[in-house]
C-alpha cells in the first residue's frame, strides 16, 4: 500500500507541475497579448487546480503511511532537529499545502474578475507563487 501511494504520489507531482507550468505560461502570455480569457484558458487553469488538489489529497495519506511518520513517535520534536526528517514531516507538507492554497485563492480570485487582463493576471501571479513554493520543498535528491 505504502509503495503504490508513494509511486503515484512520485509520478503524479510530474503531472502536476507540468501542468501548473503550462497554465501559468498560458496566463502570461494571455496578459501580455491582451486577449479574450476563453474556454481554453478556463480549462488549463482548472486543470492545474484539479490536478493539485488530487496531490494534496495523495500526499495526505502518504503521510500518515510513510516509515517518516514513526519519527514523531521515536524522536518526538527531536524531527525537528534532523535536516531529512523536518523536510518530510513539516517543511514539505507546510509549504505544499500553502502552495496549494494560494493555487485556490488564485482561482477563486479569477472567477471573481470580469475583464480578462485581470484574470490572467490572477492566475499568472498565484499560480506562479504557490509553483515556487512547490519547487521549494520537493526532495529533488531522491526523486526518481
Ligand atoms: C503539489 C504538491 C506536492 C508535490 C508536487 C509533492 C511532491 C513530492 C515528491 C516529488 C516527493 C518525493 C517522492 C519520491 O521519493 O520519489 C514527495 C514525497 C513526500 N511527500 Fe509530497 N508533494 C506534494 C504534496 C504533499 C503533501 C500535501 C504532503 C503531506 C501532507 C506530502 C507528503 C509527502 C511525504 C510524507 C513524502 C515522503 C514519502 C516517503 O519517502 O515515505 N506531499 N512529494
Amino acid at each position: 500500500m505504502y509503495a503504490i501511494v508513494k509511486t503515484v504520489h512520485s509520478y503524479w507531482a510530474f503531472l502536476v507541475l507540468i501542468i501548473l507550468a503550462l497554465a501559468i505560461l498560458n496566463a502570461i502570455r494571455g496578459k501580455a497579448s491582451g486577449k479574450e480569457f476563453g474556454a481554453n484558458d478556463l480549462r488549463i487553469s482548472l486543470f492545474g487546480l484539479i490536478f493539485s488538489h488530487i496531490q494534496l489529497l495523495i500526499g495526505l495519506v502518504l503521510y500518515f503511511i510513510s516509515p517518516w511518520f514513526d519519527k514523531w513517535s521515536t524522536l518526538g520534536m527531536g524531527v525537528m532537529k534532523n535536516a531529512e526528517s523536518r523536510l518530510y514531516l513539516v517543511e514539505h507538507p507546510i509549504t505544499n499545502i500553502l502552495a496549494i492554497v494560494l493555487i485556490t485563492m488564485g482561482w477563486s480570485m479569477h472567477k471573481r474578475q470580469n475583464a480578462s487582463t485581470k484574470k490572467f493576471l490572477r492566475i499568472a501571479l498565484f499560480y506562479g507563487l504557490g509553483f515556487v513554493f512547490l519547487l521549494s520543498r520537493i526532495p529533488w535528491d531522491v526523486w526518481i
